[in-house]
Order: C-alpha cells, then sequence, then structure tokens
C-alpha cells in the first residue's frame, strides 16, 4: 500500500512515517515545512533504511497538490498537515481557519477527483470541550473554544458530511489526547519553535538548563492534587494509532472515530516529579495563576479504540519521560 503522509515532517508525522516504512507500507510527504524542517525526513530515513519522496508543497496550493497525485498514486491519505498553537489561533484565527480547513478542502477534493478515497485525519481531545464528566468517550457531546478547536471539529463535520455524499470514502477520525514522548533512538522528537506551550517541552527545557522556571498554571482545580489532570500517550504509540486506523479503513469502514488515548490522567505536578525521576535533574517551578481556556481534567475513555483496533498504548509514563529526555538531551538545539 502506498500512503500519502500530509505534514510528515512534524512531530507525530515523522514518528508515523517511521512505523508505516518498518511496517512495509511504501510512503511520500508533503509538507510545507510551516513548522518543521527535512532534517526530521533525513533522519526517518537514517532510523529506518528507507527512501520515499517528499514533496515541498502548501495545501493551500491547489495545483501543486494535484501535480503531486498526477505523479504518484496513493490508496490512503494520512493528513497530519495543520496549525495547532491554541493560543495562536485565538491571535490569528483567519490563518487558522484558512490553512485547515482550506488546506483539508483542496486535499480531499483532490483525493477524489484521483480515486484515493481512503483518509486518516488528526482531530483532538480540544473537540469535548469541558467535558462533563471524565473519562472521555467518543458520543460526548462536541464543543470548541478556541479557533484550533473549531477547525478541527469542522473539519470532523465536513468529512461526516463527505461520506454522506459519496459512501466510497472510508474516514478515520482520531482524537488525540496529549502526545508526548519521542522515538528510543533520540533522532526524532518534538521541536517547537521559541518558547514552548505544551508542559512536557517546558519541563525538559527546564531540566536542560534552557528555561529557568516552570510556571504551573493554577493548583486550585478540582483535581487531586489541585494541577490540571491530562491523558499524557507516548508519540510511538500514538502512531501505532494510525497504522491500526489504516487497517480498519482498508476493510470498508465508513466514518469511524476513536480517541487515542491511554485512559490514565495524570496532573502538572505528576510530570515534573516523573520527568525529575527520569532525566535525574530538578525541574523547577512556581505555581502560577491559571492558564485562560483550560479545563481541569481531560483523559479518553480508550475502549472503542482497543475493541474496534485492538489499539493498546504500550509506554509507560517512565518511557515518555526517558524518551524525551534522551531527544532532549541529544538535540539540546532540536534539529537546529
Ligand atoms: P506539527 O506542527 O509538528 O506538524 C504539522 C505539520 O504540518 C508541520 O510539519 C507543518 O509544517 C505542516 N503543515 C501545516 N500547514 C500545512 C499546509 N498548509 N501545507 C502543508 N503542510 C502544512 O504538529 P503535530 O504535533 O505533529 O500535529 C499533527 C496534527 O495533529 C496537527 O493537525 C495537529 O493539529 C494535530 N494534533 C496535535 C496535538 C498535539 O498536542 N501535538 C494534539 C491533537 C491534535
Ligand atoms: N501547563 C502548565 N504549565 C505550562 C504548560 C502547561 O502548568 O507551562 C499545564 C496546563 O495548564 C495543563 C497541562 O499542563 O493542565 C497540559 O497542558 P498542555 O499545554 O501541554 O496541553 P493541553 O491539554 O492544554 O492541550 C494539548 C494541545 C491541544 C490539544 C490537547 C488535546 O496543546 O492542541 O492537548 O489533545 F487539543
Amino acid at each position: 500500500m502506498r500512503i500519502l503522509v500530509t505534514g510528515g515532517a512534524g512531530y507525530i508525522g515523522s514518528h508515523t512515517c517511521v512505523l508505516l516504512l518498518e511496517a512495509g507500507y511504501e510512503i511520500a510527504v508533503l509538507d510545507n515545512l510551516d513548522n518543521s524542517c527535512e532534517e526530521s525526513l533525513k533522519r526517518v530515513k537514517e532510523i529506518t533504511g528507507k527512501d520515499f519522496n517528499f514533496y515541498k508543497v502548501d495545501l493551500l496550493d491547489y495545483d501543486d497538490v494535484n501535480e503531486v497525485f498526477n505523479k504518484e498514486k496513493f490508496d490512503a491519505v494520512i493528513h497530519f498537515a495543520g496549525l495547532k498553537a491554541v493560543g495562536e489561533s485565538c491571535a490569528i484565527p483567519l490563518r487558522y481557519y484558512h490553512n485547515n480547513i482550506t488546506g483539508t478542502l483542496n486535499l480531499c477534493d483532490i483525493m477524489a477527483k484521483h480515486g484515493c478515497k481512503k483518509l486518516v485525519f488528526s482531530s483532538s481531545a480540544t473537540v469535548y470541550g469541558d467535558p462533563h464528566t471524565v473519562p472521555i468517550k467518543e458520543d460526548f457531546p462536541l464543543s470548541a473554544t478556541n479557533p484550533c478547536g473549531q477547525t478541527k471539529l469542522m473539519i470532523e463535520y465536513i468529512l461526516k458530511d463527505l461520506y454522506k455524499s459519496d459512501n466510497e470514502w472510508d474516514i478515520a477520525i482520531l482524537r488525540y489526547f496529549n502526545p508526548v514522548g519521542a522515538h528510543k533512538s533520540g533522532k526524532i522528537g518534538e521541536d517547537p519553535n521559541g518558547i514552548p506551550n505544551n508542559l512536557i517541552p517546558y519541563v525538559s527545557q527546564v531540566a536542560v538548563g534552557k528555561l529557568e522556571c516552570l510556571s504551573v498554571f493554577g493548583n486550585d482545580y478540582n483535581t487531586k492534587d489541585g494541577t490540571g489532570v491530562r491523558d499524557y500517550i507516548h508519540v510511538v504509540d500514538l502512531a501505532n494509532g494510525h497504522l491500526k486506523a489504516l487497517e480498519k479503513i482498508a476493510t470498508k469502514s465508513g466514518v469511524v472515530v476513536y480517541n487515542l488515548g491511554t485512559g490514565t490522567g495524570y496532573s502538572v505536578l505528576d510530570m515534573v516529579k516523573a520527568f525529575e525521576k527520569a532525566s535525574g535533574k530538578t525541574v523547577k517551578y512556581k505555581i502560577a495563576p491559571r492558564r485562560p481556556g483550560d479545563i481541569a481534567e481531560c483523559y479518553a475513555d480508550p475502549t472503542k479504540a482497543r475493541e474496534e483496533l485492538g489499539f493498546i498504548a504500550t509506554h509507560t509514563l517512565d518511557d515518555m519521560c526517558k524518551d524525551t529526555w534522551r531527544w532532549q538531551e541529544d538535540n539540546p538545539n532540536g534539529y537546529k
């Protein structure tokens, strides 16, 4: 099977490319390198010893994307390409709506034109808004609290409408919880631009001495220690979920939706402690006000993915922290 991976140079995409190549898939990557660099793909080739085509193409450029489909025939597309920073999406919403939605509309239109109607889409737990209870099941009410989340929700609706209009499509919508960690080799990992927004990249930069002190956003939530609780999932487990989803849509599944999480919630302070243990470093932190838009608790009920995909996250919290730390220590400046 030949797979096009949009956004394949990015964090989750690069890890998924490794697993796809190791599983014997042929791949090509399409990415505009807006939030990544080609070095990650070079390292994917080093890890796997396999080669593939890379197209530096923007999904907003219809003709260029169409040209990629003229050159190669794909059986399915895994669609990671998108902008993902919640705070930035509030500051520049039009760019987020245009990039994520128009990019996906272009992609689906071109896929249909070329008779490629199997798609795996990167959605997010953010589509559950502020859930009434946890763990979160796939049939919980959907809402979004920021433009980035809105684009995920809108794309989910677009993909469902697309299937209603043409049952030849098979689409897996994957709602990720909090991806962390890095490949065991230490060669690929998360390489955020500037000061990280997400917890684990921030913590690892404090541990390596690049940043002074972590601000813990709120310790007065109704959680076990007052700090926010999330479902952290190792990026290699998450990547593996995409291979399971590909197998599922190969069976004429229609539209399917799955949570990709572990089912276990850890607090911010749990994560700090676990990272200190894995790295042998002290992570200095201070309690700061709550971050606007944050919720107290968010973790998955992973039953549906386990039962229907055979998806089980196998990496432990210690694996997540150790692998992040190896990547951080070996690449203190990311891919630069
Ligand atoms: P990332 O930024 O590392 O990767 C996304 C890739 O898409 C980047 O390489 C970027 O250059 C590329 N891209 C963006 N717009 C493009 C366009 N118009 N044309 C071509 N390429 C484009 O992000 P990631 O963490 O790997 O996330 C992958 C996907 O998963 C995104 O859609 C993101 O919204 C979603 N997601 C991520 C998280 C998370 O916490 N990392 C959580 C939930 C969902
Ligand atoms: N946190 C801190 N200090 C920091 C950063 C984060 O205390 O410097 C806390 C947050 O308040 C939250 C937890 O750490 O309680 C996790 O925060 P992240 O920013 O790492 O992750 P979020 O759960 O806020 O959001 C992430 C992605 C979203 C995605 C969501 C679900 O950023 O895009 O996971 O997949 F939608």
